[in-house]
């Protein structure tokens, strides 16, 4: 299911709604489990937030306080691409350290559905330091805008270091229209495993997950944009590497809705960015 951004009058709704309803308690010992990989470890929390009503993105920052960033971060992600926001190279700055295939976990967390990584198997090197992948998952539509347009999809690759900085590699994903079975491997593999319950305890077993092709296409993918931003989920966590390939990957349309059918709407707005131009002033006056 899609929602549309919310409009004005939709958000003043909310606030009556928010407004009338504060004195009902909410039971929220039903919610679900999801694993969030920050600061160096596997964080369990329930989904206490959503992509829509009073629990969706503008709201993220006021429901509870280690949310804040969410709020008063002043680098966040997603952002709109483009030479105003971020730098641009025609190769992504890294190495990768990924195997040929790995075995890994399929788990449906209710928000997206994601590819957990078996522990140090997969890593790349930027600047030095060695970063390891944690898990991947799927956001529709993109987060990430490019010059204002939104893909149909996006990939994010969240690695790790050890002193627990995080790196993420983003890849948008495009709807291809004429060609009905158009799909890498390592995306046919997450899509029909795709389908099991909510919850970490339900992930299917992929054995054999061509990790190594994603890693070889991606190369492929430039230019590259990278800055500096957050987590574009709760707890919007900055200093975040981003590196975001300008170029698509075309996934048939339909074994992409297979996919995106089993999560709601999940891209956070693009978030206001301050230019470089803006901060060295700041740092001036
Ligand atoms: C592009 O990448 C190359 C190789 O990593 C680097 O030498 C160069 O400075 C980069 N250019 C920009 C504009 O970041
Ligand atoms: C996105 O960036 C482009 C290029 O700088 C700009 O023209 C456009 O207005 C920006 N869009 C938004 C929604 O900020
Ligand atoms: C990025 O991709 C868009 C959409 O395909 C394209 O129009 C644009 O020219 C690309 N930008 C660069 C710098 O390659
Ligand atoms: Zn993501």
């Amino acid at each position: 299911m899609r929602t549309t951004p919310h409009s004005a009058a939709s958000i003043f709704a909310i606030f009556l709604i928010l407004g009338i309803s504060s004195a009902i308690p909410t039971p929220r010992d039903s919610a679900d489990c999801v694993a969030e990989a920050i600061s160096g470890r596997r964080v369990f929390r329930r989904q206490d937030w959503s992509y829509e009503g009073a629990t969706g993105p503008r709201f993220w920052g006021t429901l509870g306080e280690e949310f804040e960033a969410c709020r008063k971060g002043r680098r966040q992600s997603p952002i709109n691409l483009s030479s105003e926001s971020a730098r641009l190279n025609s190769s992504a700055p890294i190495v990768f350290k990924y195997p040929r295939k790995f075995g890994a976990k399929v788990a449906n967390l209710g928000h997206t559905v994601e590819v957990i990584a078996p522990e140090d198997s997969a890593l790349i090197v930027r600047d030095g330091v060695e970063y390891s992948l944690v898990q991947m998952h799927l956001h529709s539509p993109s987060e990430h805008h490019v010059t204002s347009h939104a893909r149909s999809a996006e990939v994010h690759l969240v690695h790790r270091s050890a002193s627990g900085d995080v790196q993420v590699l983003a890849m948008f994903l495009d709807e291809d229209l004429d060609s009905p079975h158009v799909a890498p491997a390592w995306f046919r593999q997450w899509k029909d495993l795709a389908p099991v319950k909510v919850g970490l305890d339900n992930a299917a077993p992929a054995p054999a997950l061509p990790v190594g092709a994603l890693a070889k296409t991606f190369a492929t993918l430039g230019p590259f944009w990278t800055y500096e931003g957050s987590l574009t989920t709760p707890p919007c966590t900055e200093g975040v590497g981003w590196i975001v390939a300008n170029t698509s990957v075309r996934v048939s349309a339909r074994l992409l809705r297979e996919l995106t059918s089993l999560m709601p709407f999940n891209a956070r707005y693009t978030q206001p960015t301050h230019g470089e131009g803006e901060e060295a002033s700041l740092v001036v006056q």
